[in-house]
């Protein structure tokens, strides 16, 4: 938000972090995370429930951390992201395991760290599951994440609730399958699992996947399988553009919620990541140069699709702001806004109207908190892009950006070069 003409994160004008650690670099919102936390807690309160972070979108222990304080339990897709939730404090008992393939040391790892459950995605993978928890004379909590067939109406890179898509078991032969897991030494059935995709703005799929979920769990209950959890997975959209986006509200999405499986008994879990994250961060980054191209200016950055993939990767928009709030009645110009990288696909925006800028003028993307820093690389030897948690009039830097030499002492040349 503009306080005197200032873009500020909290209490701290982010002018000043770019003076302290220079650009680009992410800078998070420790209330705001707080608050769409609260957010969804609330929109489920009225039942057991528990909220596990998908921390794939934004994995920061300080994060993990603030997070988890908050009583949040984690959604890990692998080994290293279990490491890092648990080195972050949360406890196992609070971690679910997805993904489509878990490897054998992985589930070995979380099988002996203690974990909430796996969400088990195929037969084959059932199978190694059982055998790797009876070697270690453990019993793995599963549920079995089945695909229902539904449009999520989302980007097709970030759909997975269609037949066609790579996850879960098809609903079809959910009962076939659960028989088979009842038959395993090593596991234990909790629960059902489904997830359909990632920022969905319209709650009608929700509804449809989850009313599916109450009927399996009424046919598997007369199979005589325990059913008594349900993970409902994440995916809530966010507002990307401010004027003209309007998401679900959480508190709607609880009510499907409640309406389709609330009378069940479950307890009910979710995997929110990008509705957390997602707004609570921007990407700061200065102008290198303007250039007038034949029929347009450029706005160069010094911001890449290496420290923001999302526009070059699935056409996202990101609200580009100024730090310094445009004079009232500033009339507006239009910039194709670019970073430095090699590549045409490095363009953030196009004929984007934007108050005149100059060289070393700043600005922020907005909503960057989710699948930003995270999918982030250092592609063209650009040093990874720093993170900064604001709480507040403080800041911390929470993951410094790396200096040239560490980054070129981490090649090896074998010395029969
Ligand atoms: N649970 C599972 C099993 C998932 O695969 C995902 C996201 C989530 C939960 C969290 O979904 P969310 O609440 O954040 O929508 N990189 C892409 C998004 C990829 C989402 C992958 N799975 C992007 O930048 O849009």
């Amino acid at each position: 938000m503009y306080r005197d003409g200032a873009l500020h994160a909290e209490d701290v004008p982010l002018a000043d972090i770019a003076t302290a650690v220079g650009t680009p670099f992410y800078a998070y919102s420790a209330a705001t995370f707080a608050r769409h936390f609260q957010v969804l807690d609330e929109a489920l309160s009225w039942g057991p429930h528990l909220i596990c972070y998908a921390m794939k979108a934004n994995s920061n222990q300080a994060i993990l951390k603030m997070l988890g304080d908050m009583g949040a339990g984690m959604d890990v897709v692998s080994g290293g992201e279990y490491a890092r939730a648990r080195a972050a404090g949360v406890p196992g008992e609070r971690i679910v395991f997805s993904g489509v393939g878990k490897t054998r040391d992985e589930i070995e790892m979380t099988l002996k760290g203690g974990i909430r459950q796996f969400n088990v995605e195929s037969e084959p993978e059932m199978v190694v599951l059982s055998e790797i928890a009876t070697k270690l004379g453990l019993i793995a909590p599963i549920t079995i994440r089945v695909n229902p067939d539904v449009d999520a109406k989302t980007h097709e890179k970030i759909a997975t609730g269609k037949k066609e898509n790579k996850f879960g078991i098809p609903i079809s032969r959910a009962r076939e399958v659960y028989a088979m897991a009842a038959g395993l030494p090593g596991l234990k059935i909790v629960g059902i699992d489904v997830h359909i995709g990632s920022q969905l703005t319209d709650l009608t799929p929700y509804r449809e996947a989850f009313e599916l979920v109450a009927e399996l769990t009424k046919t598997l209950r007369e199979d005589g399988h325990e059913i008594s959890r349900l993970d409902l997975g994440g995916g809530l959209g966010i507002p990307y553009a401010r004027d003209n986006d309007a998401p679900p509200v959480p508190a709607e999405y609880g009510q499907i919620v409640r309406e389709t499986v609330g009378d069940l008994g479950c307890e009910i879990e979710i995997e929110p990541g990008r509705l957390v994250a997602g707004n609570a961060g921007v990407l700061v980054s200065e102008v290198i140069y303007v250039k007038s191209g034949e029929d347009r200016e450029f706005l160069i950055l010094d911001a890449a699709m290496n420290d923001l993939i999302r526009p070059a990767m699935y056409s996202a928009h990101h609200d580009i702001v100024p730090l310094k709030e445009a004079e009232v009645g500033v009339e507006m110009q239009p910039y194709d806004i670019v970073g430095p990288v090699c590549e045409s696909g490095d363009t953030f925006a196009k004929q984007r109207p934007l108050p005149p800028l100059e060289a070393t003028d700043l600005v922020a993307f907005r909503s960057a908190g989710a699948y930003g820093a995270v999918m982030a690389s250092e592609y063209n030897t650009r040093p990874m892009v720093p993170e900064v948690l604001v709480m507040g009039d403080q800041f911390a830097v929470i993951r410094p950006r790396p200096t040239l030499e560490e980054i070129i002492n981490r090649d090896i040349v074998p010395e029969w070069l």
